[in-house]
């Protein structure tokens, strides 16, 4: 059976592995459309163009029909709205190591819950089920970079860093 040569992924970010291996596992067929956007999704806590384009490359699929998958479903969540995203690992690793509480923190700091972004459009808040870094539990990735072993009170500090407004130059 002719099986595709796998094609780079958009970053060297450990969560494509996750994605590569289920795309592996269905041998890069358009079959495996719906099961590798769910674990891109999972992975990241949602879909971005980036992201759509290579799993369309991957699978030899259209990208209108890889987009037409992930807008009809509504369990697909294309890209946040925030300019700064916070991804809260719930996989099994990360919760036993304390990820409820780090995203209880950041609920109360920010005020919103996950799949939610502040009213000042800074961040939106997500979850994942496992970022492949479990030797790093818990890990929050900000933005595209993974952090693990963060206390609650870190990774709130962190994430309102990015909400102090920066003064506009004249
Ligand atoms: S469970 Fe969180 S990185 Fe694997």
């Amino acid at each position: 059976m002719f099986q595709a040569k796998p094609i780079p992924a958009p970053s060297d970010d450990k969560r494509w592995r996750i994605v590569n291996a289920t795309m592996r596992r269905h041998g890069y067929r358009a079959s495996g459309l719906i099961e590798t956007l769910h674990t891109m999704q999972e992975a990241f806590g949602f879909l971005d163009v980036a992201g759509l384009r290579y799993v369309a490359r991957a699978l030899r699929v259209p990208l209108s029909q890889v987009y037409g998958v992930a807008t009809f479903y509504n369990l697909f969540k294309l890209k946040p709205a925030g300019e700064h995203t916070c991804t809260v690992c719930l996989g099994t690793a990360c919760y036993i190591k304390g990820a409820p509480a780090i995203l209880n923190s950041l609920q109360e700091a920010l005020g919103i819950k996950p799949d939610q972004t502040t009213p000042d459009k800074k961040v939106s808040l997500m979850v994942a089920r496992c970022v492949g870094a479990c030797g790093l539990a818990p890990v929050v990735v900000l933005d595209e970079e993974a952090h693990g072993r963060l206390s609650p009170e870190q990774v709130v500090e962190k994430v309102l860093a990015w909400r102090v407004a920066m003064p506009e130059e004249c």
